[in-house]
């Protein structure tokens, strides 16, 4: 049995701010309380003056997605070591469906790759074929615990779209069960006609990526989802939803939850101007400044329930300069950096750094069914935190990064990373360095 104690860190609760010890046996929290008198083989951690901060579930990452030619740059054996470094300890993946593949055999696959993490992993289910062999599997999944599932709107032309009537049957499915419906919002029709101009005038240039996927796709998805989502009675999570008006349309809904991305608060349309700007391309695209603020005050106002990273990297030789915007492979990287940006900004902005920690770990937890073991600093509950030194806001931060990715969007923010990471009662990030952790596991939910 080990034990570890987290002594005289400043606990952030709906309270504020709390001096706490904090007593981790077996990879779970046991005791928090302002003075703990531990047995005498504990290992110490001094927090004095520092915070102490749940270990972050980031609802979405892609680690090694096959694309056209090839696949995102990071696995999860090079994805989860940065992710680490910046905090988070738990990521939710998607499955990839093959074809042929039944939806079992996809999360089998997933589930193998994921053995290589050394996060926790929870795995949503890609469904990017409809067909009643593969619905008739929505069950039995949810009853094995993994209760998520994922569909998009658009991405017709890769075979992965499915149309409003099969998402309702989907979602009718889902929520006889119980489960969440989770879908990538851009009304395929909007974009095919946006984006037929520039194809017949070949305008190749990356600002086209986003004059081609307008906000009023995404507009209308989220109304097609409100609606569904009323009459099937599913909880819809909207992923990366990131305009106003998408923003003020979900409010209407009760049941939609709403996840941002730090791209989309932090940065704007104005980036595919810059020389590098195809490295930004990713979908849906980026805003304006307008949409970026908003965002911001749906963080404030409880519209927005999580922020993901939606990590899904590319190498600068992977989006090269002159390449047309359609070949451009979608995705940007952003896991290690996730929190450490919104921890600086959240500071910034004097927003209340428990509406951070809901956002970042005890809503998806809820949300994705996995409260019964991450969510908080909470006895019972996986042993999950970090420790931060408040005044360690630093701009160049870029070279201490664990990535082996050659380009990150995020180097003129600063960023206020982690010094000491626990993940299920284990130290791994102790000097902001990471140690040589062990696997993580493979979540269910409840
Ligand atoms: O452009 C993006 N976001 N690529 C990753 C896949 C997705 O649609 O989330
Ligand atoms: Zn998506
Ligand atoms: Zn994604």
């Amino acid at each position: 049995m080990s034990t570890l104690l987290i002594k005289n860190g400043l606990v952030i609760g709906p309270h504020g701010q709390e001096i706490q010890d904090i007593l981790i046996r077996d990879q779970l929290f046991v005791e928090l309380s302002p003075v703990i008198h531990p047995p005498d083989d504990t290992k110490i951690v001094d927090a004095g003056g520092k915070w102490v901060l749940p270990g972050v579930i980031d609802p979405h990452t892609h680690m090694g997605i096959p694309i056209k030619d090839g696949h995102s740059a990071d696995t999860f054996a090079t994805g989860s070591p940065s992710a680490l470094h910046g905090g988070v300890t738990t990521i939710l993946d998607f499955t990839v469906l093959e074809s042929g593949q039944t939806l079992a055999e996809s999360l089998d696959a997933r589930i193998e790759l994921a053995s290589e993490s050394l996060c926790d992993v929870g795995i949503h289910i890609n469904i990017t074929r409809f067909e009643p062999e593969i619905l008739a599997e929505i069950p039995e999944l949810i009853a094995r615990g993994f209760n998520s599932f994922k569909v998009f709107t658009t991405y017709a032309e890769a075979n992965m779209m499915l149309t409003y009537d099969q998402i309702e049957a989907v979602a009718s499915i889902i929520s006889q069960h119980n489960g969440v419906l989770m879908v990538h919002s851009e009304d395929n029709d909007v974009v095919t006609s946006s984006s037929k101009p520039f194809v017949q005038e070949k305008q190749t240039h990356p600002r086209y990526h986003g004059l081609s996927r307008p906000a009023s796709a995404e507009l209308e998805a989220v109304r097609q989802l409100g609606e569904i989502s009323s009459r099937t009675n599913c909880t819809i999570y909207i992923v990366h939803l990131n305009t106003a008006d998408g923003l003020a349309k979900a409010a209407e809904y009760p049941l939609l939850k709403v996840e941002t991305c730090p791209h989309y608060l932090l940065l704007s349309e104005k980036m595919y101007e810059r020389g590098d700007g195809q490295m930004f391309v990713s979908s849906p695209p980026l805003r304006t400044e307008a949409d970026c603020e908003a965002l911001w005050q749906g963080i404030q106002n409880g519209q927005i329930h999580t922020i993901g990273s939606d990590h899904c990297p590319f190498c600068l030789a992977d989006k090269p300069d002159g390449m047309a915007f359609q070949d451009i492979p979608n995705g940007m990287g952003g896991v290690e950096t996730l929190f450490p940006t919104l921890l600086a900004q959240f500071i910034d902005r004097h927003l209340d750094l428990e509406l951070l920690i809901r956002l970042t770990s005890r809503n998806p937890a809820e949300i994705f069914a996995i409260d019964h073991l991450k969510g908080g600093i909470k006895p019972g509950l996986h042993a999950d935190l970090m420790i931060v030194d408040p005044w360690s806001i630093r701009d160049d931060w870029e070279s201490s990064l664990e990535t082996s990715l050659d380009w990150n969007a995020y180097t003129d923010y600063p960023a206020l990373f982690p010094e000491t990471v626990i993940r299920r009662g284990e130290i791994v990030v102790e000097k902001s360095s990471l140690k040589s952790p062990s696997t993580g596991h493979i979540l269910k939910s409840n």
